[in-house]
């Protein structure tokens, strides 16, 4: 059995399928991922280990893993604040880590979103 990182059974999204190789992209750099996995999974298997830092500039990455502490949220498709444990891998999703309580995509301040 292969030993990685990846949640295979999450407590709120339940087990992983078996699913197809996607790519997400961590602040442009393109991570490997597995389709309908937790974001937080994908970003933990390879590597990451700070998913954004406060107003206080103190670094945050998963604690609860169950959407409750706010501690891996992220700016995800131009939207802040997306808590990335509960939260489905797309193909193509953008993922950007976010200062205190992050801002929203210009695109999407303008309404061109
Ligand atoms: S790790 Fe606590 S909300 Fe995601």
């Amino acid at each position: 059995m292969e030993r990685t990182n990846r949640v295979a059974d999450h407590v709120v999204l339940g087990p992983a399928p078996e699913v197809e190789e996607v790519c997400i992209y961590l602040d442009g750099k393109p991570i490997p991922a597995k389709k309908g996995e937790p974001v937080m999974s994908a970003l933990v298997a390879a590597g990451v280990t700070v998913f954004r830092h406060t107003a206080k500039g103190s670094p945050r990455r998963m604690f609860c893993g169950i959407g409750r502490c706010t501690d891996c949220v992220m700016k995800v498709d131009g939207v802040p604040g997306v808590r990335t444990c509960v939260t489905r891998v797309r193909d193509g999703m953008r993922v950007e880590r976010q200062e205190g309580k992050g801002s929203w995509a210009e695109e999407a301040a303008d309404g061109k979103a």
